[in-house]
């Protein structure tokens, strides 16, 4: 029986490409969505991959969504938490709302699913955790001070949760993508986005199924041994 991957924010962008790339790979693969219901319709129409709405920023709604996959489909072996979002500005302008909101999200749901799919993997001994942080967790990025926040905390979150599962055969990793072409990105401002291009030595920005190769390497079985670490898919842009 082939494992089943729960990949969060899967109907768009890195998300999407993960879904898709795990579902050709063998995989059972059930995407978790929130606020974007006529691109999840669309992507459940073109893969054939279930959907289900829930907002990870919620513990409760992350319970019950979890708790309703494992009904339909079968215990979680992998979760991908790629749910994130930005709220860019320069901190001297910046809301409580626009900090609070990336924190829960991006920080916040991955302890929410975390918590919610640990105590099955423990019970199995077996689980393949990747959060997805991003290249300006590790540089710092002008008008991110959430952003980076959120998704540096979550590359502390991956190695202290690596910790945890190592004993029980769950691995848990980062991955830190950099600059990638999807709907995220293309909201920075054009004259932005020139100057951040120039700084990448690969000239261009990911595509989503380069990022997605690498959650693909990291949830493998034979990555047993694999764990606590971040995986940086940058194009050059910071070596850490
Ligand atoms: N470095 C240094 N100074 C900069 C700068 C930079 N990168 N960008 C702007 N400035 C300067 C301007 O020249 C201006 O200077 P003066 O005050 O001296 O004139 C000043 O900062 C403007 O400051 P403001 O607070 O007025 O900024 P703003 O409101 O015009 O815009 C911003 C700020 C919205 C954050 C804008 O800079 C922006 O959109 N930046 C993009 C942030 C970004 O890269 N986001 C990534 C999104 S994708 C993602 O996050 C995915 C991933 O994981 C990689």
């Amino acid at each position: 029986m082939s494992r089943i991957a729960l990949v969060t924010g899967g109907v768009s962008g890195i998300g999407a490409a993960t879904a898709k790339l795990l579902q050709k790979s063998g995989y059972r693969v059930v995407a978790n969505f929130f606020g974007n219901d006529v691109e999840a319709a669309a992507f459940a129409a073109e893969t054939s991959i279930p959907t289900r709405s829930w907002d990870v920023a919620d513990f409760a709604a992350s319970q019950a969504g979890v708790a309703a996959v494992v009904q339909d489909f079968g215990p979680i072996d992998i979760l991908v938490n790629n749910a994130g979002i930005t709220r860019d500005s320069t901190l001297h302008k910046m809301t409580p709302e626009q900090w609070r909101s990336v924190i829960d999200v991006d920080l916040g749901g991955c302890f929410n699913m975390c918590r919610a799919v640990i105590e099955g993997m423990r019970e199995r001994r077996f689980g393949r955790i990747v959060n997805i942080s991003s290249v300006n967790a590790l540089s710092g990025q002008f008008g991110q001070t959430n952003y980076a926040a959120a998704k540096a905390g979550v590359i502390g979150f991956t190695k202290a949760l690596a910790l945890e599962g190592a004993s029980r055969n769950i691995t848990v990793n980062a991955l830190a993508p950099g600059y990638t072409d999807t709907g995220m990105v293309k909201a920075v401002p054009e004259t932005v986005l020139q100057g951040i291009l120039e700084g990448i030595p690969i000239s261009r920005l990911a595509t989503p199924e380069e990022i997605a190769r690498g959650v693909l390497f990291l949830v493998a079985d034979e990555a047993g041994f694999i764990t606590g670490t971040t995986l940086s898919i940058n194009g050059g842009k910071y070596m850490a």
